[in-house]
């Protein structure tokens, strides 16, 4: 049966957090994760000592479940997100949660919300955010014995307010988001709370986001903000650095993937600065910024413009529609990286 839909404006959800009628929490004490527990309530209870708070023994994920045109609602490669979770877990000593935990727990609240979804056609995705903490209150330096996982989730429209229109970049190249060898390549809070100077620089300039080096020896692109770069090269090459200082994008690897279809040539490799001002068409590409045409970058003294009309790239605009078709059920999915959320009673 198909769910009244909340009473929002839905072609113009913006990129904030909304309230909506659950998240999930599960805890995990003397060793075991509990079952658990749909609640209404979007505070919680932690002890001023917990190792989150101050050691930065958290990491989260973000994914997107979409309405098909039959009503049905999908989440993309959910599978590759739970596994990004436990590598995270792995590297900042925490608790991992079972991948199968994750799925259900992610299905079970996304079913709990599906007034949220924001209906086919809209543009509109309800944003998803699984959410670990240790949560023991000590003040030692060691990791937490008990965790908290949450997941809860907000309609959204696009990341950058533009959408799908192409964005100006610069390279703050004074300022790393990630140490070599430290946590870039998984998603641990410290990573974002880093940027944040660089990001909000670069915004105050009048950029849709910085762009950063690899903290090794500041020649080679890294990523943009809270996503992946990418280049197309004139003889169709699809080109992504290769970094130990980068978040494995979930998106980028499908991209990979799709170019490939397309007859591109996808290459993994360190990119290095100066190669932006021979490249055919560049772009950002995460769950939230699904794929953000680049329309220029500011790299010191020097600006490279990508879309002198100010539209996107032929092969960006492809590589999007081939993507967001996938994941809203309106092409085939070959790779079957789209699953239907369950009806969880
Ligand atoms: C730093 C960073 N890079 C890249 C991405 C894109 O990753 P994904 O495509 O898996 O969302 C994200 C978003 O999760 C991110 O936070």
């Amino acid at each position: 049966m198909a769910t009244a839909k909340a009473d929002l404006d839905w072609k113009n959800l913006g990129f904030g957090w909304r309230k909506t009628d659950a998240n999930i929490r599960f805890t995990f004490g003397d060793g075991k994760w509990d079952e658990g527990v749909l609640v209404s309530d979007d505070v919680i209870p932690l002890h001023i000592g917990a190792t989150c708070l101050h050691y930065g023994q958290e990491c989260f994920e973000g994914l997107k479940a979409y309405e098909t045109k039959s009503g049905d609602v999908v989440v993309f490669r959910i599978e590759e997100n739970a596994r990004r979770l436990i590598r995270s877990c792995e590297r900042i000593m925490m608790e991992p949660v079972p991948e199968e935990m994750f799925i259900h727990a992610v299905f079970r609240v996304v079913d709990a919300n599906r007034r949220f979804v924001p209906p086919y056609g809209t543009g509109g995705t309800l944003y998803i955010r699984p959410l670990l903490l240790g949560t023991t209150g000590a003040m030692a330096l060691r990791p937490s014995v008990d965790y908290l996982f949450v997941v809860f989730v907000t309609p959204v429209g696009p990341y950058f307010k533009t959408g799908f229109t192409p964005v100006d970049l610069i390279v703050e190249d004074d300022l790393d988001r990630a140490a070599p060898r430290g946590v870039g390549h998984v998603k641990v809070g410290g990573n974002y709370a880093a940027g944040m100077k660089a990001s909000t620089r670069a915004k105050a300039k009048g950029y849709a986001d910085a762009l950063y080096l690899d903290p090794r020896a500041k020649r080679f692109i890294d990523e943009a903000g809270p996503a992946n770069f990418f280049a197309i090269t004139r003889d169709r090459q699809y080109v992504t650095p290769d970094s130990e200082s980068i978040l494995p994008s979930i998106t980028n690897n499908s991209l990979i993937t799709l170019a490939e279809d397309m007859g591109l040539r996808p290459v993994r490799r360190p990119v290095d600065v100066e190669e932006i001002f021979e490249f055919a068409e560049a772009g950002c590409c995460g769950t939230a910024a699904v794929i953000t045409p680049v329309k220029s970058i500011t790299y010191r003294d020097r600006v490279v413009v990508y879309c002198q009309d100010g539209r996107p790239g032929p092969v960006c605009t492809d590589l999007y529609q081939r993507l967001t078709a996938i994941q809203c059920g309106d092409a085939p999915d070959p790779y079957g990286w789209v699953r239907r959320v369950p009806e969880c009673g």
